[in-house]
């Protein structure tokens, strides 16, 4: 039975080599790189680096890449995956990076055996994709991996059992830019001990607890711009955790300073690390509406007004919404 199967693999490899598609830029035993395709090759056995980018290869399944067990690159960057079979990946023990980014991979085209032969990945770039969530899960076979890309997905929150499941005790980075994350818990990172690149810029998040990333103790790279933040007193511990860390050596939190606060109480207050517990305003003060006297006003349009802040400050209460009403 395994002649027979060697004997095929053999006469596909050779007819892989002679039928080199025109788009391929490399058709060799050891690497091919091809654009613009809409199916996966057959590619030689022997192949250490197989590229398929930039195409319309809507699904992976295993036919094609098993055979392949001395790979170590893998891309299909830039093409409409949708479906990965449970077994695409198997025995390719000696993966080590894996580019599935720019496609169209939704949670549930992932699951606990998608990764799980992968013992010797060490990047994968999961980017542009439509993960709305994270599944613990996928890693728990993973435990290699150092890079760990999910940028430009649908991701709205993170907790403690976000990575509960996952071995991802060695992860170096971690890039969740560009997502949809308004929720960060505590212990959200706490899987990974060896985190030292951390990118949150470009989410939703109006707060974060200092605590979810106190005991990283290795992060020197903490990128949290262009966020929702908003700067009232319940910021005020993750901003003295911020000033701590951008003063300790080696450590960078990019952009630091400029940190813009998209609402804050105090005027004065323009960008998070300027947040402290003398300029902070508290997120649950009776918001007291300030009205300047003014005689021209009717009555009728004093009482309107009112009303309307009243409305305002009662919607605002969970956003911190400061209402000066303007006369
Ligand atoms: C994989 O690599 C090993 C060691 O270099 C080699 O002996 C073996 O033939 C390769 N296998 C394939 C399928 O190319
Ligand atoms: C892949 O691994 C499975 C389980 O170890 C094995 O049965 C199968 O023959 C392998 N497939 C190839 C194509 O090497
Ligand atoms: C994560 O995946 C596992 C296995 O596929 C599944 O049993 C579990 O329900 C999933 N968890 C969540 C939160 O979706």
């Amino acid at each position: 039975m395994r002649s027979i199967l060697m004997l095929m693999l053999s006469i596909t490899h050779t007819q892989s080599l002679s039928s080199c598609p025109a788009s391929c830029v490399v058709c060799s035993d050891e690497a091919v790189i091809c654009h613009k395709l809409s199916n996966i090759i057959a590619a030689p056995v022997t192949t250490k680096a197989l590229m398929l980018t930039d195409g319309t290869i809507v699904s992976i399944d295993h036919h094609f890449l098993s055979i392949m067990s001395n790979i170590t690159v893998l891309s299909f960057s830039h093409n409409t995956i949708a479906t990965i079979t449970y077994d695409a990946f198997w025995n390719l023990t000696v993966l080590h990076t894996l580019l599935l980014d720019h496609n169209l991979l939704s949670s549930q085209a992932l699951g606990g055996s998608t990764f799980s032969w992968l013992q010797r990945l060490v990047i994968l770039h999961l980017g542009n994709n439509a993960l709305g969530e994270i599944n613990g899960s996928w890693f728990q076979a993973t435990g290699a991996l150092r890079t760990l890309q999910l940028e430009g997905n649908r991701l709205t929150g993170l907790d403690a059992g976000t990575f509960a499941s996952a071995d991802l005790q060695g992860l170096e980075t971690l890039d969740l830019s560009d997502n949809l994350i308004a929720y960060l818990g505590k212990d959200s990172f706490r899987g990974l001990p060896q985190l030292r690149s951390l990118d949150l810029s470009r989410n939703q998040l109006q707060s974060a607890p200092p605590e979810a990333f106190v005991y990283l103790s290795f992060l020197s790279n903490l990128n949290l711009e262009l966020n929702k933040w908003s700067c009232t007193c319940e910021l005020r511990d993750l901003a003295s955790f911020l000033n701590k860390y951008t003063e300790a050596p080696q450590k960078v939190l990019f952009n630091g300073r400029k940190i813009v606060c998209v609402s804050a109480d105090n005027p004065a207050v323009t960008t998070l690390l300027e947040l402290t517990e003398a300029n902070c305003v508290s997120p649950n003060h009776n918001i007291t509406v300030m009205i300047k006297a003014n005689a021209s006003i009717s009555t009728q349009r004093y009482t309107r007004d009112l009303a309307l802040a009243a409305v305002f400050c009662f919607a605002g209460k969970y956003h911190n919404v400061c209402l000066l009403m303007p006369l």
